[in-house]
């Protein structure tokens, strides 16, 4: 039996820290529950959100309808074949936390994903990604509940589509699957992947060319930590933009106009740019205006600097991408969803 809190404050359950307020919430815990709340609310007529860490998400200041709140817990070895182990964990589980307890088990591939906010449901929905590893490297398949069909199923990695910050989840099929646990190929053996340029720095810097796992895992956070602010001290929701892909005949121009461009070529013969470089070239690190800002390490991130409001921070997205626009001929898109 589940039991809905009206007018729920979810201010402090959105990353960004804007202010924010449920018509109804719940947070469930088992899947039978979850199946519950969705049937009332369907009932109800109710739109619904579904809430894990908060720390992708842009909130208006009245959500309409339900939130529910996802806390499947556990974390299980499933197959061990010796080299190869099958782990699950609950999609409410928190994202570092897994990530640590993995470190634990002696299990290995997800070290570079270290000190991402957020909760292991969410992880596949956006295909978090960070240092040269995303979850698509290691994701076995997801359980999840199919609101079409109603009834649970397992979609294997293939299926969840996967690509640069998308998948099945978000694009192609958004609000059909809710995602209740993860399954990750890991390995007993450590084969780290060092190739990402800050990261391969700071290894060398501390005399780490053949870092341990837990010195890989203390690598990512601090290269993290000097670029990405805590969300607990300083609310943002990461990356505020993708990283936009372009032609290649698009980037030899820029490239010609602006030869410091950073970018990096795609399997598809495009170029990823670097979006952060291209919001601080047009002048907008550590830009304030009002509650919102542009963070003063890494122009990619936008902060609230204390009583941030929806309208403020999307109007400052607006000028933001408008000027980019105008200064170098691409557009940025929105990293994190905005709701309703
Ligand atoms: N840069 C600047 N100025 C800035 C920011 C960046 O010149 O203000 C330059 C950097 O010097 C660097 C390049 O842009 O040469 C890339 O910067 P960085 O290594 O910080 O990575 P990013 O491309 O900005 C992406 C992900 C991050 C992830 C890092 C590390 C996206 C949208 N963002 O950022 O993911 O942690 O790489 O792999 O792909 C997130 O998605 O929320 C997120 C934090």
């Amino acid at each position: 039996m589940i039991t809905w809190h009206e007018n729920q404050d979810l201010t402090a359950a959105n990353s960004f820290g804007l202010p924010v307020f449920a018509e109804h919430f719940v947070q469930v815990n088992q899947l039978t529950e979850l199946v519950e709340a969705l049937e009332q609310a369907e009932a109800k007529q109710w739109p619904v959100l579904i809430l894990g860490g908060g720390s992708n998400l842009v909130l208006q200041p009245a959500l309409p309808g339900a939130v529910i709140g996802i806390a499947a817990a556990g974390i299980h070895l499933l197959a061990d074949d010796g080299d190869n182990v099958i782990v699950e964990a609950g999609a409410g589980e928190n994202w570092h936390q897994f990530v640590r307890h993995l470190l634990q088990l002696g299990l290995h591939g997800l070290e570079n994903l270290a000190l991402i906010p957020g909760t292991v449901g969410a992880a596949p929905v956006q295909n978090i990604g960070a240092y040269g590893v995303e979850i698509a490297d290691c994701l076995h398949s997801v359980i999840a509940y199919d609101r079409h069909a109603k009834s649970v199923v397992q979609l294997m990695a293939a299926e969840c589509q996967l690509s640069y910050r998308d998948s099945l989840f978000k694009s192609q099929q958004p609000g059909r699957y809710i995602i209740w646990r993860v399954r990750f190929n890991l390995s007993t053996t450590f084969a780290p992947k060092l190739h990402y340029g800050a990261l391969n720095q700071y290894l060398s810097q501390q005399g780490q060319d053949q870092p341990t796992p837990e010195q890989l895992v203390a690598a990512v956070c601090s290269v993290r930590a000097s670029k990405l602010p805590d969300p607990a001290t300083l609310g943002n929701a990461g990356s505020f933009f993708e990283n936009p892909r372009v032609d290649a005949s698009v980037y030899q121009a820029l490239k010609q106009q602006f030869p410091d461009l950073v970018a990096y070529p795609e399997k598809n013969g495009q170029y990823k740019l670097a979006a952060g470089w291209l919001i601080d070239q047009a002048g907008w690190k550590g830009h304030r205006n009002g509650g919102v800002g542009v963070y003063d390490k890494q122009a990619l991130v936008l902060v609230n600097l204390g009583g941030a409001e929806f309208v403020e921070l999307m109007a400052l997205a607006g000028d933001i991408s408008a000027s980019v626009k105008q200064r170098f001929g691409v557009s940025l898109q929105m990293e994190p969803r905005v709701y309703p």
